[in-house]
């Protein structure tokens, strides 16, 4: 087995890259034929930024099952596919060979038609990082339903809202799970979440935890059971859906700048052909290597880095339910030295906590298996890198940088581990396919370093970072409400998909994102919306208005600074801010919760009522002598007193 799109030297991605801007369907159309189709496509793209309106492969017919399982499970059935690490270290590690996986899931596909479900439909997830969990993603891809992971720290409410938004009429979900020395009462809590939902109408709900729960006659089942049902019916095998190219494959929610998370959703050809293409090149893998991918699978980095990229092309992931500080801050290294992993792809956030606990977790374990380092979800500082670079990979493996989005579905910009250069905090260089471009708030066009043209820029350059023509895994549509997807990625810079990140680009044409530049935060790798929060905080009885904003933070990348107007009693300002903290645990989850809470007499406003929040920013990060010109303020004083209050 080999990747024959793999790109092996620095010479050949350049090649690579011209080819793939020049004749971007070729390049595509090339790469797709060494998937399995049901019918092959008559169209490589057809695409407008305006609608937008974007479809890679249509006329194709696919399911992404065959070609992440069966495909593999006929050339290497015994070959692992899932290696899976317990939260406690003491219970038994389990393994599934692409055969095992290929037979779990076909019976929990049998499992969910039993139960009422169709292509189309969608089903709500909400599980710990167990291989079943695995296992229900897939089983949805199998039948074409669509599946909506909700990450296990979510609140009721939020379940609620993304049940709601997206009208699912089944959840599956568990008794309970383990995160560290916790319990996270899982089934309790989307209980919650369903007196709201009446379009649900199944539950489906594995063990892991047993902890008591209720369970609803005629709505809840137990996992185990419907397993059973379809163990008595004898053959499990389920032909897999054939899919459009086109049809949805997933949904998942991610916050912006406005109140309500936006489910994005991904198109089965394109989303399976461009997380497949960059998980073989990004981390250049190699048949027999262990891929460990820290994320949870609620979040795009596990939809696309821990199941579908890798099992597509015949990987074996390492799926790790978890933390990375327990029961001690050797977690992962222990890991690493017991499976003798090859790839390790983390979060910068992650570095920064175990880098925290110094190097005594390190020295008594084995970690010579690496070869390749990943960091995704936030920007990473140098000294994160170095620390990264000289004592888990002791000089000798590449760092990929990698960044990308919900919306993108895979990788865009990332160095390709040892075979293009890396450098300390940037991403580098764009993917093949992949056109960056940046622009300045009034929309030009940066020059130097335009794809097409193939000019380096004169000196380092900053911009807002747009991205020029399609990929394959562009996002499709905002769930519901396609226009929320124009105005929020392509009305902003014309014929242009627009990041929402901030960006410079040095002479050698490297990218380094420097961070959003919307009302969004990127707290611990999670993207969390200033007004979300901001809602959530508002909620609670005695708050009359509040404002969020984003402060540099050690270890959690940015925290997050709230300005709170309180009408009620402050005798105890830590406990009022200890209830507005369980209030926005409520609402959103305990991820959102403020770092810091700050009790105001007034918000700096202009004149027609705007909240300035550059001024907010500038004070939380401590920044106080460069407030810039406060007098167009309604109030200018309040600045003073916000100054002065400054936790
Ligand atoms: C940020 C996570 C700098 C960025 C895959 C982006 C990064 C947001 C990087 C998307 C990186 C992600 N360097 N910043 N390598 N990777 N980001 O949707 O601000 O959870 O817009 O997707 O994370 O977060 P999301």
């Amino acid at each position: 087995m080999s990747y024959p799109y793999q790109i092996k030297s620095l010479e050949q991605y350049h090649q690579v890259y011209k080819e793939s801007i020049e004749h971007p369907e070729k390049f595509w159309s090339d790469i797709a034929m060494h998937f399995r189709w049901k019918k092959h496509f008559d169209q490589v793209t057809s695409w407008n930024f305006k609608d937008p309106k974007v479809a890679w492969f249509q006329g194709g017919q696919l399911n992404i099952t065959e070609n992440c399982i069966d495909r593999w499970a006929e050339i290497q059935p015994d070959a692992p596919a899932i290696i899976w690490e317990s939260n406690d270290p003491e219970e038994h590690h389990r393994i599934l060979s692409f055969k095992e996986l290929l037979f779990k899931v076909n019976q929990f596909a049998h499992v969910l038609k039993n139960n009422g479900a169709k292509k189309g439909d969608r089903i709500c997830i909400y599980m710990p990082m167990v291989p079943e969990l695995a296992i229900a993603v897939l089983a949805c891809a199998r039948i074409g339903a669509i599946h909506s992971v909700v990450f296990g720290g979510f609140s009721a409410q939020s379940i609620a809202d993304r049940i709601i938004d997206a009208a699912c009429n089944i959840v599956i979900t568990a008794d309970g799970g383990y995160r560290g020395n916790k319990e996270v009462p899982l089934k309790a809590v989307m209980d919650d979440a369903l007196v709201r939902c009446d379009t649900v109408k199944r539950c489906i709900v594995l063990t892991r935890t047993r902890t008591p729960i209720s369970m609803l006659k005629g709505r809840d089942c137990w996992w185990e059971d419907e397993i059973k049902k379809v163990e008595t019916a004898g053959n499990p095998f389920c032909e897999a859906e054939a899919m459009d190219a086109e049809d949805p494959l997933f949904i998942l929610y991610t916050s912006g700048s406005t109140g309500k998370p936006k489910g994005v959703v991904h198109a089965c050809a394109g989303y399976m052909i461009y997380t497949n293409y960059t998980f073989v090149n990004v981390f250049q893998y190699q048949p027999g290597d262990i891929h460990f991918c820290t994320a949870d699978i609620g979040w795009i980095t596990g939809h696309s880095y821990i199941v579908y990229g890798p099992l597509s092309a015949g990987a074996t992931s390492l799926m790790f339910e978890g933390i990375p500080t327990w029961p001690d801050a050797g977690r992962f290294w222990e890991i690493v030295d017991k499976y003798k992993v090859h790839i390790l792809y983390t979060a910068p956030t992650a570095i920064r906590s175990l880098m925290s606990f110094g190097l005594d977790y390190i020295k008594d374990k084995n970690l010579s298996s690496l070869k390749v380092l990943g960091s995704v979800g936030e920007p990473i500082n140098e000294e994160a890198w170095y620390w990264f670079h000289d004592h888990i990979g002791k000089g000798n493996c590449p760092i990929v940088d990698t960044w990308w989005q919900t919306e993108t579905g895979g990788i865009l910009i990332s160095n390709l581990a040892g075979v293009t250069p890396s450098k300390p905090a940037h991403a580098t260089l764009p993917l093949p396919g992949v056109q960056p471009i940046l622009v300045d708030e009034q929309g030009n066009i940066i020059p130097g370093g335009d794809a097409s043209q193939y000019q380096l820029p004169d000196a380092t350059v900053s911009g807002n970072l747009c991205i020029k023509y399609p990929w394959p895994s562009i996002i499709r549509t905002t769930w519901g409400d396609h226009e929320r997807c124009r105005t929020t990625y392509f009305s902003t810079y014309e014929n242009l998909y627009f990041t929402g990140d901030g960006c410079l680009r040095d002479t050698d044409g490297n990218y380094r994102i420097t961070g959003r530049v919307d009302d969004v935060l990127n707290v611990s790798g999670h993207r969390i919306g200033t007004a979300e929060v901001e809602n959530a905080i508002n909620m609670h009885t005695g708050v009359v208005e509040s404002a969020i904003v984003g402060y540099p933070h050690d270890i959690k990348g940015q925290g997050i600074y709230a300005y709170v107007i309180f009408s009620g009693q402050l005798d105890d300002k830590n406990l009022v801010a200890q209830d507005i903290n369980q209030t926005v645990s409520r609402i959103i989850g305990p991820i959102a919760k403020p770092d810091k809470i700050q009790f105001v007499s007034g918000l700096p406003k202009t004149r027609s009522g705007k909240i300035m929040r550059r001024i907010l920013r500038k004070i939380a990060e401590g920044d106080t002598a460069h407030l810039g010109d406060t007098s167009t303020l309604l109030d200018p004083n309040i600045v003073e007193e916000i100054k002065l209050g400054r936790l």
